[in-house]
């Protein structure tokens, strides 16, 4: 026992070290001491001969169902291992090195993509990662005339950090704050359907349950005929909002222009309604 724990001691020691930025000389960037760490261990493993592999790993298949110190220590151990690769990743996103939210960065070049879309008509533009909302941001989100979610689509429906933001709100369902604001959605999947409608769906309520104003993607369906091309507008057909799909590994740069064009689009014609209605209601009340 005293061994496991040794070992699980150690190897827990020097992830620490390695992802740690003030052991070099030169602090290298957050993702790259991560790279560096895996890459280590896969090398320390693979010179093994004969091979033994980790024994964390074999200690528990073997023996945590049968004796419990021995699955409190390794239970310890990946508890450890868990937050040192959690704060060498929340430094990454602190970094820009990974985005907020949006786990490979797909959906966040579409919420940029809606941006400009509302800022070339005019509207004055804020983006917000629901995942990391200070109490400016949700200060914002209450002065909009308009408010454009997003999300990837994971398994199925929004994100947890999208539930999470969107159960965060119910003091202001409670309290009417959004009510009769603009609302329109957008979401990215790696599969070309991926269940996004559900997604997308799933927007359109959360924005009623706010009494909000659901404005839709306003585009005909593209890439649906003959003489139909993938880069049209809409190119996944849909119309409660923007859908857009990105391949899993593919890096935001792999983000579809089709999709991009169309993101912007949403935020144009989201910005174009919020000005109209905040122009009529700004002409009845003075009439
Ligand atoms: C936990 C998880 C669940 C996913 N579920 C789905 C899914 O239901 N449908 C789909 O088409 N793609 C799914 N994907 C793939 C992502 O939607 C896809 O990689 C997307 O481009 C990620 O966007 P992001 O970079 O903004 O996170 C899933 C990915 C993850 C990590």
């Amino acid at each position: 026992m005293r061994v496991f724990a040794d070992y699980c001691q150690d190897l827990v020691a020097q992830a620490r070290e390695q992802l740690r930025s003030d052991s070099d000389a030169v602090p290298a960037a957050p993702l790259a001491r991560l790279e560096r760490y895996l890459l280590s261990i896969a090398a320390a493993f693979a010179a093994e001969s004969p091979h033994r592999g980790c024994f964390l790993t074999r200690g528990t298949a073997d023996l945590a169902g049968q004796d419990e110190e021995v699955a409190r220590t390794a239970r310890r151990a990946f508890d450890d291992l868990a937050s040192a690769f959690a704060a060498v990743i929340r430094e990454a996103q602190d970094a820009g090195e990974v985005a907020d939210h949006s786990g490979y960065g797909h959906t966040a070049v579409l919420a940029e993509a809606v941006g400009r879309g509302a800022g070339k008509a005019a509207a004055q533009v804020d983006l917000v990662a629901v995942d990391t909302i200070t109490d400016e941001q949700w200060s914002l989100l209450d002065t909009a005339d308009a408010v454009i979610f997003g999300t990837p689509t994971y398994m199925g429906g929004a994100s947890a950090g999208f539930h999470a933001f969107a159960e965060a709100s119910s003091g202001r369902y409670l309290r009417g704050t959004w009510a009769d604001k603009i609302a329109a959605g957008f979401t990215n999947s790696a599969s070309k359907s991926g269940d996004k409608l559900n997604t997308l769906n799933f927007l359109a309520a959360f924005a009623a349950q706010h009494h909000m104003i659901w404005v839709g993607l306003g585009l005909a369906p593209g890439w649906n005929a003959l003489q139909a091309s993938e880069s049209d507008l809409n190119r996944l057909g849909f119309w409660v909002g923007a859908g857009a799909q990105t391949p899993q590994d593919g890096g935001v740069e792999t983000v579809h222009e089709a999709d991009i064009a169309t993101a912007e689009h949403l935020g144009a014609r989201v910005a174009a309604q919020a000005a109209a209605l905040a122009a009529g209601r700004a002409a009845l009340a003075t009439a």
